[in-house]
Parts: structure tokens; C-alpha cells; sequence
């Protein structure tokens, strides 16, 4: 049998000639990446109004400045106000355009959801394009103040409050988009309708998965609801980003924390490069009228069954009714 020492004396030759590979492959990749062709065109957010939740981190942040940089009027929902106002410095660094609009918004709170969607109500004509995007992972098991999960009330509840409350205020745009960004471990996740609390058996990644399929599931009925409205729905996965999402740790692993640390930062895509799909689902052309979709890269993808599921979704939808105590749907 071959040691070690044996495939090293054979094949150790070759290290130095696949580790200039590997840098001349990083330094191309980030060299000539040019991004999808929405990020090089101009003014396609001009006249329209962007809410978007989480704005002041991450994908949030690179997608607001590329709206921004689209002319667009960008509403920062942000649950931090001094991270809000770096958040102002931070785009006006990258770009003098567009107008940058600042709100505050905690997600786990049904009560800061609500005034914001009624400080939008009474302020704002209309909304062009609502991304929600603010998310976290790798919490402890806690209930909110209103007495719900709290990753599931993060990812998810406060969003579907937020989106249903402000919906008349997309249809009074001309061609409206609601973005969802969810995550490809949707394909993980599952809906336990007899414990959306997550109260019998807790796992922050289960949760954090399972909020992620909620999304999706969301997007999916809501886009079903708005059939023959100017108001078009789709979910999205920004792959892979090099973010603050794990600033709570990954939750169960410490050597999974580890591993996403280190080997997953090298790996990881930039935040720009991450909201590229964002911006594409948000301000692309071609995309007109399409609705109910899920995409990656800046293509459509297909899901798995269980997110498709429609009973469930419907069901889901009632839980969040239930949860959110007084909206109407
Ligand atoms: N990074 C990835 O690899 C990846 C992969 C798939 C999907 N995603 C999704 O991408 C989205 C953005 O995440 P990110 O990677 O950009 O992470 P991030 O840098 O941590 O940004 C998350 C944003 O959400 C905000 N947020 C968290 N809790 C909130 C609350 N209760 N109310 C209001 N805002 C809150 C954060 O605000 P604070 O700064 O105040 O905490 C921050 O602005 C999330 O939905 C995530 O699930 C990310």
C-alpha cells in the first residue's frame, strides 16, 4: 500500500505548479469579473423608490449603493440609527447619486414593523421596488417581545407584516418588484406547522434554514395573490457571501464555525458580487412581469419539491396571520 510519503515523493512536484494556478486563477477571476451586464447600465432606477430592510451590512449595503448609483431614491430600513448614518457616509463615498432616505425598522419587533409601514403609508406615494433582505443566523433560542422565534420573527414574520402592510403602496407603482432573499439552504429547511416557535426540538440551523424556506414559500403565494396586479414577486439566493451573517457563529458546530472562518471567507464572493442578483431581480428589464420565480446568479432556477408545496405555503401564511396578530391579508 501506498503512505504518504510514497504520493508525496510521486505527485509533490506538482504543488508549486498547482499553487500558481490557483493564485493566477484568483487573481483572473478578480481581475476580469465585470459583473452581470445590469450593474454597467445607468439610470435603470431613475423616478423609482427602493425600500430596502438591512441596507446598512453586507449584500444590503452593496445593493443600496448600486441602487443608488441607478439614480434611484433608496429608503434604508435599518435597525441600528448610528449604523444607519455610516451607512449614509458609506454610499456617498462609492456614488453622489441618487437619494438616500433614512428609516428606522427592528424586525423582531411586530410594533417597530408596523410604525414603519405606517410612516411609509403616510409619506410615501408609492413603492417601485421593496427588497427584503435584513437576516440573521446562528441565534440562541429566544422569543421576541411579541412571543415568536426569534430568527423565524428576523427573516420572516416581520417581513410579511411589513410586505402586506405596505402593499397598496406598491400597487400605486406603474410595475412594482418585491424581492425575497432567501438562501439555498431552503433545501434544508422545513415547515413544522405544529411548532413554527421551534419550542419541541431547537436547532439555530434548522431555524435558520426553515425561515429561509418560509421565504420562498412567501414569495410564492404572494405572487399567486397579486396575479393581474402590477406587482411582480420573486425569491432569490445571492450565493456564497462574505458577510456579517455569521457574526453569532454558525450556532450548533464550533468546527463548522471554524471551517466557514477560514476556508469559506477564501471562497466566499464579494458583497458587491453577491447583490448582483438582487439588482437584477430588482431593475432588470427583461424581467417584466415575471413573477413567482426563484433565482441564482442571475438566472432562473428551479426548486425543490417541498418549497413548492402549496398546502403547506398556505398554511404557513395562516400561521403568519395568526402570529401577526391585527394585519389583513
Ligand atoms: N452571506 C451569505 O452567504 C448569504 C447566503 C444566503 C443568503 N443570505 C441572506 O442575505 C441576506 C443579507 O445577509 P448578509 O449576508 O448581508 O448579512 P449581514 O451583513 O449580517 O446583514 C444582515 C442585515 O440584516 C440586518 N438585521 C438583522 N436583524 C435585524 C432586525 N431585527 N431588524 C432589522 N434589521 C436586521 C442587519 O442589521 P445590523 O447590522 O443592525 O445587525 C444587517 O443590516 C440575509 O437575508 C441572509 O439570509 C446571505
Amino acid at each position: 500500500m501506498r503512505t504518504f510519503q510514497d504520493s508525496l515523493a510521486t505527485y509533490g512536484k506538482f504543488i508549486p505548479y498547482a499553487a500558481i494556478g490557483l493564485v493566477t486563477l484568483l487573481f483572473m477571476r478578480k481581475t476580469f469579473r465585470r459583473g452581470h451586464s445590469v450593474l454597467r447600465r445607468k439610470h435603470l432606477a431613475k423616478g423609482k423608490t427602493i425600500l430596502i430592510t438591512g441596507a446598512n451590512s453586507g449584500i444590503g449595503l452593496a445593493a443600496a449603493i448600486e441602487f443608488a448609483k441607478q439614480d434611484g431614491r433608496v429608503i434604508l430600513a435599518c435597525r441600528n440609527r448610528e449604523k444607519a448614518k455610516k451607512t449614509v457616509y458609506a454610499v456617498r463615498n462609492e456614488t453622489n447619486k441618487g437619494t438616500l432616505v433614512m428609516k428606522h425598522l427592528d424586525l423582531e419587533s411586530q410594533s417597530s414593523v408596523k410604525a414603519l409601514a405606517e410612516d411609509l403609508l403616510n409619506t410615501e406615494e408609492k413603492i417601485d421596488i421593496q427588497v427584503n433582505n435584513a437576516g440573521v443566523m446562528g441565534l440562541p433560542y429566544a422569543l421576541t417581545e411579541d412571543g415568536v422565534e426569534r430568527t423565524f420573527a428576523t427573516n420572516h414574520l416581520g417581513h410579511f407584516i411589513l410586505t402586506n402592510m405596505i402593499l397598496e403602496l406598491l400597487k400605486k407603482s406603474k410595475e412594482a418588484r418585491i424581492i425575497v432573499v432567501s438562501s439555498m439552504l431552503y433545501k434544508r429547511g422545513m415547515i413544522n406547522l405544529s411548532d413554527i416557535n421551534n419550542e419541541k426540538a431547537f436547532s439555530s440551523q434548522d431555524a435558520y434554514s426553515s425561515s429561509k424556506l418560509a421565504n420562498i414559500m412567501f414569495a410564492n403565494v404572494l405572487s399567486k395573490k397579486l396575479e393581474g396586479t402590477s406587482v411582480a414577486v420573486n425569491s432569490l439566493s445571492p450565493g456564497f457571501v462574505r458577510t456579517n451573517l455569521s457574526r453569532n457563529g454558525l450556532g450548533d458546530s464550533w468546527l463548522k464555525s471554524l471551517l466557514y472562518q477560514t476556508v469559506g471567507h477564501f471562497l466566499m464572493r464579494s458583497p458587491k458580487h453577491g447583490a448582483e442578483t438582487v439588482v437584477y431581480c430588482a431593475l432588470d428589464p427583461s424581467l417584466k412581469g415575471v413573477s413567482g420565480k426563484f433565482f441564482r446568479d442571475c438566472k432562473e432556477k428551479d426548486l425543490l419539491p417541498h418549497a413548492l408545496d402549496s398546502a403547506v405555503s398556505a398554511r404557513l401564511w395562516d400561521a403568519c396571520v395568526d402570529f401577526s396578530k391585527d394585519i389583513k391579508t
